[in-house]
């Protein structure tokens, strides 16, 4: 039986890219629509605009065999779709709320567009009652706005599309419930079908809850630090609690990205339009910018005690490994701070070239090589959980700096082998 459908994906970012390369995967006849030239020139090559395992070769696959072509424009997308995914960006407007623009823009081009019972698909993370105003906006009765959250993590995108835990449908209508379904008929993952409004709130539950646990291990690596106790250790008696269970639970600079910090913010504003004040929450967030605060204290102590012309190396600049992002990054915002307390940063990620002109890295000197950016530095501090971290060779490392010290942000390292070989050395919440 043929389960191939025409499917637009308009926004060719994280979610919109892996979506349309899946989905060409899993069979379908898939159009992308991206708009800024310099990405859709990428992606019509067959280049994927950003560093995430195994979606090049799916891309290129897709392109090969003819079930994805790239558009640079919504327009040519739409009119043989039977399912337009919008996969724009939603990013923090100035109230924290998220700013709805570019969905609209993409709705007002589309409404004419659609081909007769089109489903038109949200997978950005949008407020909940967003499906109800784009149905509004559309003013085409004979087309069904879906809610379809997208739970991928950067670093494991593919990987958690081909499998993901659960697909969350938001429709009233079962049959379209049904027809979207089926579009992921290639995995088994648990399906909820639901009202659109609950739907959308399902995603920001997801990364609420998921921010919880992070500030909530965070606090309590602190209170290790403090009592003398091992954070690993605890973290493996919790995880065998099956009620609680060993994800997310890794301390670490702080939690970044784009889309946990925007989308905690915007459940605060969500909650306060209800006229409820998500306590919690707001806790959950300010706990995660004093954790930012406590990492560079610790860097302060290793530094002598003084920040103020520090020599400071920074390992890892992305919001975590295995991708090319820095948005939100915990350890963005901790060079800031160092910069602000006067220290001289010198940095290595293996994403970022020496000579690029990165404007939030402004004031911070980029190295090729990790060697390279200690030499002279008083302290190492691991802000991202890089592989290449883990095997360095820390006796050239010790002969590089000043005075060997290190602040092992993400728990990387064997405090006791590096202790052997002259480092002081701090972890978060272990001894
Ligand atoms: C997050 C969610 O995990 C995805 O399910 C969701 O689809 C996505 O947001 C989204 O809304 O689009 P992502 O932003 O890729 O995914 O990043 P995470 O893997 O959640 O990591 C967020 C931050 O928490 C990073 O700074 C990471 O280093 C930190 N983290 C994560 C820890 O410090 N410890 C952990 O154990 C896990």
């Amino acid at each position: 039986m043929d389960r191939s459908e025409r499917v637009a994906v308009i926004g060719a970012g994280y979610v919109g890219a892996v979506t349309a390369a899946v989905l060409a995967h899993f069979g379908h006849t898939v159009v992308l629509a991206e708009s800024d030239l310099h990405r859709f020139a990428q992606l019509a090559s067959g280049k994927s605009p950003i560093v995430e395992r195994d979606l090049e070769e799916l891309l290129r696959a897709g392109l090969a065999s003819g079930k994805l072509r790239v558009v640079n424009s919504a327009r040519d997308a739409i009119p043989e779709a039977d399912f337009v995914f919008l996969c724009v960006p939603t990013p923090q407007g100035d109230d924290g709320s998220a700013d709805l623009s570019a969905v609209k823009v993409v709705v007002d081009e589309i409404g004419s567009l659609l081909v007769s019972h089109a489903v038109v698909v949200i997978k950005s993370t949008v407020p909940a009652g967003t499906s109800v105003l784009v149905t509004k906006m559309l003013e085409r009765p004979d087309v069904t706005v879906v809610s379809n959250p997208e739970f991928l993590r950067e670093g494991s995108a593919v990987a958690d599309s081909l499998h993901p835990d659960r697909i969350v449908v938001g429709v009233d209508d079962p049959a379209v419930a049904r027809r979207v379904a089926e579009l992921f008929y290639a995995t088994s993952a648990p399906l909820i079908v639901t009202s659109p409004m609950t739907s959308e709130m399902i995603k920001y539950a997801a990364n609420a809850f998921l921010a919880t646990k992070l500030s909530f291990i965070n606090s309590i690596a602190t209170l290790c630090d403090a009592a003398g106790a091992d954070v690993r250790d605890l973290i493996v008696a919790l995880g065998y609690d099956k009620r609680i269970g060993f994800d997310f639970l890794s301390p670490g600079p702080g939690w970044g990205g784009s889309c946990l910090p925007k989308d905690t913010a915007a459940l605060v504003r969500i909650a306060e339009s209800f006229d409820f004040d998500f306590a919690m929450l707001r806790a959950v967030v300010s706990q995660n910018d004093d954790h930012a605060d406590r990492v560079v204290e610790k860097i302060r102590i290793a530094a002598g005690g003084s920040l103020e012309r520090a020599d400071v190396a920074l390992w890892g600049l992305t919001f975590k490994a295995n991708t090319d992002d820095r948005r939100d990054s915990p350890a963005v915002n901790i060079a800031r701070r160092l910069a602000t307390a006067g220290a001289t940063l010198r940095a290595y990620d293996p994403t970022v070239t020496p000579g690029s002109a990165a404007l939030d890295l402004e004031g911070v000197e980029l190295f090729s090589s990790p060697y390279d950016a200690c030499a002279g530095a008083q302290v190492v501090a691991i802000l991202t959980e890089w592989d290449e971290f883990r095997n360095i060779d820390f006796y050239k490392v010790g002969e590089l700096m000043t005075t060997p010290s290190i602040v092992d942000a993400r728990n990387l390292l064997d405090p006791v082998a590096l202790r052997a070989a002259g480092f002081a050395y701090s972890g978060i919440g272990r001894p």
